[in-house]
């Protein structure tokens, strides 16, 4: 059929046949949100780069879990801030430490919450960096020694999901044998496996006072340039044992996140990063856009693309939004 019998207008016109013939949707229990936790705060404060975000004291990221749990959602992934920094990161791996502590009081407050653990060391070492550090270079094996024993200690505080986000090679291979050796064989993890050395993280080293302190990420984070590259870290990941991949950037990675969609049966996600967040919020405090239609129309591009859960710093607000289990077709 072609015009003038073909008329794809007929379909749009009526807005009920419209929505009917929608063919992807945001849905409620597709977002995640992230949420920063900073150790020895006697009060939250806000995120200057991202309006509406906020390192939160232990007490209140308490209150604000209730709240996300209240508005129906369900998973959010959590980022630890110590109260000082050093150069081995061994309290990021301490039963006792900021994150540990955090995860072990949200499941007990709200366990009906998802709670996913990020997995780095750049929160941890003075440096920044994402491993460990000798003479300028960040050392492959001896950092994923350290994120393995992380992980576990997150699982062991109470954590449902780890979530490797440091880019070292075979972290997902012995994070899997670590937890399996402390029966924790049935612990998922989301391994970012695609995550491109970005400018669109900004936001977030303030978020998690985590900028390298020299040179930058390039070394072990993938150059936007590439896309075999990607397939190659996602077949990596998923023969170490990742159960669930990401990829991150979001918004303008979509082409990567649907060819990760293509090759690989497992979930596929997306993290839409703080930079994403922060162009977005910018232009909608000059009044020069319109936010909610923004972000339906992003987060709705990343559905088209494929992936099937994302991390979103507007989970909250889209939540708040729309009430109910579809936040838009
Ligand atoms: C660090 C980490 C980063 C993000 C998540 N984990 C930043 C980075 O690699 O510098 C970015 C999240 C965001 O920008 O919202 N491992
Ligand atoms: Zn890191």
């Amino acid at each position: 059929m072609k015009y003038p019998d073909l008329r794809l207008r007929r379909l749009r016109e009526n807005p009920l046949l419209r929505k009917m013939v929608g063919e992807h949707a945001i849905l409620k229990k597709d977002l995640i949100q992230p949420l920063f936790v900073k150790e020895g705060l006697s009060q939250s404060t806000s995120i200057a780069s991202m309006p509406g975000q906020f390192q939160f004291s232990e007490k209140d990221i308490l209150v604000e879990a209730a709240k996300l749990e209240t508005l129906g959602i369900s998973s959010v992934i959590l980022f630890g801030i110590p109260k000082t920094k050093d150069l081995n990161g061994k309290k990021a791996a301490s039963a006792g430490g900021i994150l540990q502590r955090s995860i072990a009081a949200i499941k007990k407050k709200c366990p009906k919450l998802l709670v996913i653990a990020d997995v780095c060391l750049c929160e941890y070492l003075s440096h920044g960096h994402c491993g460990h550090v000798v003479k300028g270079r960040v050392q492959n094996d001896e950092s994923v020694a350290t994120l393995a024993k992380i992980a576990l200690s997150y699982a062991r505080a109470g954590a449902d999901v780890v979530a490797p986000s440091d880019m070292m090679d075979g972290r997902v291979a012995a994070i899997r044998r670590l937890l399996d050796k402390n029966e924790f064989k049935d612990l998922p993890i989301i391994s970012y496996a695609v995550k491109y050395a970005s400018a669109f993280y900004a936001p977030f080293r303030e978020a998690a006072e985590s900028a390298p302190a020299f040179g930058d990420r390039q070394s072990y984070q993938m150059n936007p340039a590439n896309t075999a590259e990607a397939l190659r870290e996602a077949q990596s990941d998923m023969d170490e044992g990742a159960d669930m991949l990401l990829v991150k950037p979001a918004l303008a990675y979509g082409d990567i996140i649907y060819r990760l969609k293509e090759k690989f049966s497992c979930p596929v996600g997306c993290f839409s990063v703080s930079g994403e967040y922060a162009m977005i919020k910018a232009a909608a405090q000059k009044g020069w856009i319109d936010e909610k239609k923004m972000v339906l129309e992003t987060h709705l591009a990343m559905k088209r693309a494929g992936a099937s859960f994302i991390m979103t710093y507007w989970a909250k607000d889209l939540a708040r939004w729309r009430s109910g289990d579809v936040i838009h077709v």
